[in-house]
C-alpha cells in the first residue's frame, strides 16, 4: 500500500508517504519530515508511537495478544519446538532440517570454551556482586579474547560470531551463579544438549553425583523459548542502537544485558518474587497491595503487571502460568507465593484501575516462581532471561547491520536557557 498522509500547519501542508507491514500495521514515513517541514520534528518520549526499524524477525500484536517468531506462533513453538531449534529459527529465518540442527549444535559446542583468563576477571568480583553486572562485564570482556573483527556482511563470519557467543554466554551465565555461591566453576560437557549443559554448569557439584530431572530441563527449555525475542523492547533496541555505531557484537550484547537488568524491564522477574514474598510476610492481604499500586502517592507498582505493547494478556504469561502450576506440582514444591500471585492477578483483573489501563500479567509475573522451584537464586532470574533473549539480540543485531541501517541518533527539543554571556567568577 502506498497511500499518503497530509500534515498541515500554519499555511503550509506536506504530503507524507504511508506504508503497511506484513500483518497490516500501518505507518507514516517520517524519514524526510524535518526537511519537508523546514525543521519541524516529532517528539515521542519512550518511542511509544515511533517505529525504529523494519524487521522480519518477530511480530507481536499487543491488542490481540499475538506473538510470532519468523511467523510461527509462540504457542506452537513453546509446545512443539526446543530452544536450540528456536535459536536457529531466529538467526536463519527458517526451521532447521535435522542435519542443519545437528550441525548448529556441533558449532555451538565447537566454540563454547571460554579463555581461562576470563576467570581472573570473575575472581576480582565480590561474591555479593549482582550477577547481571558480572555477566555484562564478562560478555564485554569476550571482545578482548576474541579480537578477530567480524565482517557483518559475511554470513560465515556472522554464523561463527553467533555460535561463539551462544556457546560462551551460557558458560559465563553459569559462572555468575557459581561466583555468587562461592562454588568452583563448571565447564561445558559436549555429551549434553544445550539446556542440560547449561543446567549442569550451574548446579553440578564436584563432591556428589549429579542427576537432572527431565521435568526441570523441559520447563527450562520452554522458558528460554518464551524469552528468546520480543521485537524492539528496551534491551533489543539498545543492542541495535549500540551496534548501529558499528560497535562489535559482544560489546553490543553487553549493553543489552545492562538494559535488561532494569526492574522495569527484565529485572522485573526478580522484583516480582521479592514483591510476592513481601506480601506473604505482610500477611498476604493482596487487596492492600493492589490499593498501594493504584495510589499515585505511593511509588509501589505491581511488578510483573503492565506492558508497553500488550494491552491484553501477554501470551507468554498464560503459558508460564500453566507451566508454573504443572512444574511445582510435579516437583512437589509448595510455594505460597504462587497462590498469592494468583490472588493478586484475580484482584487486579477485577479492579477498574487495572482494567481501564489494560494492565495484565506480563512474562515476568510467574517465571520467577518456576526458577525458584528449580533452586535458582532470585538474583539469577534476570540472567536466565538474558540467556533466553540472547538469540533474539544477536538476530536483531545482524539484521540491523545487514540492512545498512544508519547510526541511531534521535533529535530533541531544547528547553534550557536562551543564549547568555559567560560571567567571570569574580562577578558571580
Ligand atoms: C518486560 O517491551 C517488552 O517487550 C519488554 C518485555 C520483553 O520481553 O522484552 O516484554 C519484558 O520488560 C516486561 C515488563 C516488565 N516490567 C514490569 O513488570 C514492571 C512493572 N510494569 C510497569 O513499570 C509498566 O507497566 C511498564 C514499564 C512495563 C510499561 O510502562 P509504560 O508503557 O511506560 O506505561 P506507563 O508507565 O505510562 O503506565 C500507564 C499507566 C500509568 O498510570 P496513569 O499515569 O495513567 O494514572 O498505568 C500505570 C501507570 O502508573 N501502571 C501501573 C503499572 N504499570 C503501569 N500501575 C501499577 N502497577 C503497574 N505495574
Amino acid at each position: 500500500m502506498s497511500s499518503k498522509a497530509k500534515f498541515s500547519y500554519n499555511s503550509s501542508e506536506v504530503e507524507l508517504e504511508m506504508g503497511v507491514g506484513t500483518m497490516d500495521e500501518k505507518y507514516v514515513d517520517f524519514s524526510q519530515f524535518r526537511s519537508q517541514t523546514n525543521g519541524v520534528i516529532s517528539l515521542d518520549p519512550g518511542y511509544k508511537n515511533t517505529g525504529s526499524c523494519e524487521s522480519e524477525i518477530t511480530f507481536l500484536d499487543g491488542e490481540k495478544g499475538i506473538l510470532m517468531y519468523r511467523g510461527y506462533p509462540i504457542e506452537q513453538l513453546a509446545e512443539k519446538s526446543n530452544f536450540v531449534e528456536v535459536m536457529y529459527l531466529l538467526l536463519k529465518g527458517e526451521l532447521p532440517t535435522a542435519d542443519q540442527l545437528a550441525a548448529f549444535n556441533d558449532d555451538i559446542k565447537e566454540y563454547d570454551m571460554v579463555s581461562e583468563d576470563v576467570t581472573k576477571i570473575l575472581s576480582a568480583f565480590p561474591s555479593s556482586a549482582h550477577p547481571m553486572g558480572v555477566l555484562s562485564t564478562l560478555t564485554s570482556a569476550l571482545t578482548a579474547f576474541n579480537p578477530k573483527a567480524v565482517n557483518a556482511k559475511s554470513p560465515e563470519d556472522m554464523h561463527r560470531a553467533a555460535v561463539t557467543l551462544i556457546g560462551k554466554f551460557a558458560v559465563l551465565a553459569s559462572w555468575t551463579l557459581r561466583k555468587m555461591k562461592g562454588l568452583p566453576l563448571n565447564y561445558p560437557d559436549s555429551k549434553l544438549d544445550f539446556v542440560e549443559n547449561f543446567y549442569q554448569m550451574m548446579f553440578k557439584r564436584p563432591n556428589r553425583d549429579f542427576e537432572m530431572d527431565p521435568i526441570v530441563i523441559n520447563a527450562l527449555d520452554k522458558l528460554l523459548i518464551l524469552h528468546a525475542d520480543h521485537e524492539q523492547n528496551c534491551s533489543t533496541s539498545t543492542v541495535r542502537l549500540v551496534g548501529s555505531a558499528h560497535t562489535g557484537l559482544f560489546a553490543s550484547i553487553s549493553a543489552g544485558v545492562s538494559a535488561l537488568w532494569g526492574p522495569l524491564h527484565g529485572g522485573a522477574n526478580q522484583a516480582v518474587v521479592e514483591m510476592l514474598d513481601k506480601i506473604k510476610e505482610d500477611g498476604g492481604d493482596v487487596q492492600k497491595w493492589v490499593n498501594k499500586a493504584k495510589d499515585r502517592n505511593d511509588e509501589f507498582r505491581l511488578m510483573g503487571f503492565g506492558h508497553r505493547v500488550y494491552k491484553n494478556f501477554d501470551p507468554r504469561a498464560k503459558i508460564i502460568k500453566t507451566a508454573a502450576d504443572q512444574v511445582l506440582d510435579k516437583l512437589g514444591v509448595h510455594d505460597e507465593s504462587l497462590e498469592i500471585a494468583k490472588k493478586l492477578e484475580r484482584a487486579a483483573l477485577e479492579d477498574d484501575y487495572f482494567v481501564e489501563r489494560k494492565l495484565y500479567p506480563n512474562v515476568d509475573f510467574y517465571s520467577g516462581l518456576i526458577y525458584r522451584a528449580f533452586g535458582i537464586p532470585t538474583e539469577m532470574f534476570t540472567v536466565m532471561f538474558a540467556v533466553g533473549r540472547l538469540p533474539g539480540w544477536i538476530s536483531q543485531w545482524i539484521e540491523m547491520r545487514q540492512n545498512n541501517e544508519p547510526i541511531g541518533r534521535p533529535r530533541q527539543i531544547y528547553t534550557g536557557h536562551p543564549k547568555r554571556d559567560f560571567v567571570d567568577i569574580s562577578d558571580r
